[in-house]
């Protein structure tokens, strides 16, 4: 398949790094096109773990040209120490792409970030504060600066200097801030410029000619369907676009260029920051679950709340993010428990909802509807082939598959690339 988009069903977290590294293997360039470094992506090779932010997962193959798309959000600093970090244990970062319409996460954005979550108390989102809301905010406002900017100096600093100017007002007046200094920050990024100057290109007509040359490319999401700012779970959602409509704007191609969109989904769901989460367990369940699938997030080291799998919000997911198969991740998670439960609509004000309810209060006062399963309860690590595994986990995963509307082509059931295994689709 020359175009697959990978993307997370849920809210994040799903295995996005795993996956995109194991279908890299086989691929030619591995593009980013949404978010910046509120993403963290693990892959896991043999002793090593990477968790990346920025770069895109296929960077660790020779064979593949790590694009970072005009549609994601690049803090200069992280991306260089990200690179610094990737040579530091051995491999070659020299081959990736940047565009030169990304935006610019400047320091000002990290502040504002900071700053308008502390405002917002209990009504804060739980951002990872690393600047993603306001960069995007001052991209949709036309005063973004972008990686381009860097190349014309006397530009960048007319434009930084109405930015600071913007940004000082704002800082000092509403939030009691100290003010940044314009000329302080030009000079660390003109520093930033040199060193990124070779890998900035024209990454749209770099994708689109690899696709027209018949080469394999995977669009690697961040986040999660319902953490898009428009499809999410608005307003606790990131301020981009992570479904596969994201792929197309975030990197310039069209969508007949795409022929595959896989949606990630954990065989029960997480979520890290505020905002609704219907299935979500406070008891020893949820507990075990975050202990079992090491549920602390690769950027922030938060917690992550944990729930049974909600095939309601797992189906809206695949329709809003035209999603045409699925990975079923971590299901090795799930072996502890003797029952499993899949939630398949909510119960809210003596109405029963089987499709995503439009309005966001009944996320917060459903009660979902459970269907019960019985689990396998042995180990299933070792699992590398459908058939291998037990009669009960093969229940749960066609009943998924059922709820979901969509073939279930992979399920993976470890951090290890290897520990991973395609299903037979359906005829
Ligand atoms: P991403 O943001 O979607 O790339 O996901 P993260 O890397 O933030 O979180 C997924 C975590 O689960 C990572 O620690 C992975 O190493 C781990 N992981 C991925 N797939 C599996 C799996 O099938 N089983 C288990 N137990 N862990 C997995
Ligand atoms: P990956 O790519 C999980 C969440 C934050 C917060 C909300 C907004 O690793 O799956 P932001 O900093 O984007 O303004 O925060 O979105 N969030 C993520 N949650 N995984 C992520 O990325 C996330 N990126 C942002 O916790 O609730
Ligand atoms: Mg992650």
């Amino acid at each position: 398949m020359p175009a697959t988009v990978v993307i997370g069903a849920q809210w994040g977290d799903e295995g996005k790094g795993k996956i995109t590294n194991l279908l890299a293997q086989e691929a030619d360039v591995v593009v980013r096109y949404q978010g910046g470094n509120n993403a963290g992506h693990t892959i896991v090779i043999g002793e090593n773990t990477f968790a990346l932010s920025l770069i895109p997962s296929g960077v660790i193959y020779p064979n593949v040209t790590p694009v970072i798309g005009n549609g994601c959000v690049v803090d200069p600093k992280v991306l260089l120490a990200e690179m610094k970090m990737l040579a530091d244990r051995g491999i070659d970062p020299s081959r990736f792409k940047l565009s030169s319409n990304a935006h610019l996460i400047m320091p000002y954005h990290r502040k504002l970030d900071a700053v308008k979550e502390r405002y917002l108390g209990r009504m804060q989102i739980g951002t990872t504060k690393r600047g993603i809301g306001p960069a995007y905010l001052d991209k949709y406002a036309r005063v973004g600066i972008r990686v381009q900017d860097l190349y014309d100096p006397r530009i960048f600093r007319d434009k930084l200097e109405a930015a600071v100017k913007e940004a000082n007002k704002i800082l000092t007046k509403i939030y009691n801030q100290l003010p940044f200094e314009a000329s302080e920050i030009a000079e660390e990024y003109l520093g930033y410029a040199a060193r990124l100057e070779e890998h900035v290109d024209d990454t749209a007509l770099f994708v689109w000619q690899t696709i027209r040359d018949g080469k394999t490319v995977i669009f690697e999401g961040a986040q999660g369907v319902l953490l898009d700012v428009d499809h999410g779970t608005y307003p606790f959602v990131t301020s981009s676009n992570p479904t596969s409509g994201g792929a197309l704007t975030g990197t310039g191609i069209g969508p007949r260029d795409i022929d595959r969109v896989l949606g990630l989904t954990k065989a029960y769901v997480s979520r890290v920051g505020t905002g609704p989460f219907p299935t979500e367990l406070s008891d020893e369940v949820g507990e075990a679950m975050v202990r079992i699938g090491g549920e602390y997030g690769t950027v922030t080291g938060r917690r992550r709340r944990c729930g049974w799998l909600d095939s309601v919000a797992l189906r809206y997911a695949v329709r809003v993010g035209g999603i045409t198969e699925l990975a079923l991740m971590k299901l090795d998670v799930l072996s502890e428990f003797p029952t499993l439960r899949i939630a398949t609509g909510y119960l809210s004000d003596g109405i029963e909802y089987h499709e995503f309810p439009r309005q966001h209060r009944v996320l917060y006062n459903c009660e979902p509807i459970y269907e019960d399963l019985k689990g396998w309860t042995t180990d299933i690590t070792a699992v590398r082939a459908w058939e291998d595994l037990p009669a009960d986990a093969r229940t749960y995963v066609e009943r998924v598959e059922e709820l979901a509307r969509v073939p279930i082509s992979m399920i993976s059931v470890g951090p290890q690339r290897s520990a991973t295994f395609t299903k037979r689709l359906p005829e």
